[in-house]
């Protein structure tokens, strides 16, 4: 059997910040951290299963002091590993061994403008401080000469910031002359985004999502962006849902592996079994008939939401469900 197409570890659920769309429903759950013997044994497993990449997300990374020794180790494997942050907790004294340890650095921006940015994480300042964080990854890549790194900046675009593309292209591309990518991905329905009153007003309709998709429009981005900036887009594509699920093993904070990535059930522990053994699980839940059947009917955004409600539905732990009802219907952003 192939193995996932890269990893995804969840390191701690903690988080400074509150996007109201978050994946991994962080900053509002325990963080599940592990301690380092643990995470190193987490490592381990995952060096064993030799994915192309591993990318740590959250929750904040950078909230993790471990984090280097770990993804370090992981490198030195010589498997590639990604860091995903929203830039919150960036600055000078981490910036090397940022740049040391990581091939590529992804600084997470949900507006073009600090209006919409702050809006959308839940705290003002955060537009600022991502854009801090990446004048130091500007600068500190401009007076070095360190070879297999790359930043860019990621977008997980939905509904308020789909009329701002442009503006990444163009104002955002252009303060940053080193900035390697424009990473424009879809938000997809995980976490706190399947809950109805999110998935059916700010996900991506069908026409805007067809409109995402058009070759014209990727060329007009990428005309509008600097020569040096590549844009990159990322969509579901909603008729092939059951092969597009089979891409990436999913690790939750205290080294649970997730059935589908987007779905809570967790099909065992990297602490208690080989990682090939729960991949080849995670697999087989992917090719359950049910699940089959319903990704097989999505026809839009909403519909992968609501396919993802009801797997959880009934494949999702207790505790799982519990916390999933007790999610607020739909939070009030104030700032
Ligand atoms: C979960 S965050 C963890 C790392 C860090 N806290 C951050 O925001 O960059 C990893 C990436 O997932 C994105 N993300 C979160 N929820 C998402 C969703 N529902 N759909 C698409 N991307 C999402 C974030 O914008 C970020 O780029
Ligand atoms: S998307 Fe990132 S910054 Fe936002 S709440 Fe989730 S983990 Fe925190």
């Amino acid at each position: 059997m192939q193995g996932p197409g890269c990893v995804k570890w969840d390191i701690t659920y903690a988080c400074p910040l509150r996007c109201e769309h978050c994946c991994s429903e962080s900053g509002r759950r325990l963080s599940q951290q592990l301690k380092l013997p643990e995470m190193m044994r987490v490592a381990d497993s995952l060096i064993e299963l030799r994915p192309p990449v591993v990318e740590f997300a959250g929750g904040e990374p950078l909230l993790v002091k471990e984090i280097f020794q770990v993804a370090e180790h992981i490198a030195e494997a010589g498997i590639p590993v990604w860091l995903y942050t929203s830039g919150w907790l960036f600055d000078e004294a981490v910036l090397p061994e940022i740049m040391s340890v990581f091939s590529e650095v992804r600084i997470s921006l949900d507006g073009a403008t600090a209006k919409v940015h702050d809006h959308i994480r839940g705290r003002v300042g955060s537009f600022m401080r991502a854009m801090r964080a990446l004048e130091m990854l500007d600068a500190a890549v401009a007076s070095s000469d360190v070879e297999d790194f790359s930043f860019g900046v990621d977008v997980a675009v939905r509904r308020s910031n789909f009329s701002q593309l442009e503006m990444f292209a163009t104002e955002i591309s252009c303060r940053f002359p080193m900035l390697n990518f424009l990473w424009l991905g879809t938000a997809f329905p995980s976490g706190l985004w399947n809950r109805e009153f999110f998935s059916d007003s700010e996900l991506l309709d069908n026409d805007q999502l067809a409109k995402f998709r058009a070759p014209d429009f990727a060329r007009r981005l990428q005309s509008l962006a600097p020569d040096s900036v590549s844009v990159r887009f990322a969509y579901p594509d909603l008729s092939a849902l059951v092969d597009e699920i089979d891409f990436m093993m999913q690790v939750e904070p205290d080294g649970l592996v997730r059935a589908i990535p987007t779905c809570e059930e967790t099909v065992g522990s990297l602490l208690g079994e080989p990682a090939a053994v729960l991949w080849g699980r995670a697999m087989e839940r992917r090719k359950d008939k049910f699940v089959v059947d319903l990704f097989s009917a999505v026809d839009s955004m909403t519909g992968w939401a609501q396919a993802n409600r009801l797997i959880d539905d009934r494949y999702g732990s207790s505790d799982a469900r519990d916390r999933i009802a007790r999610r607020p219907v739909c939070v009030q952003l104030g700032n």
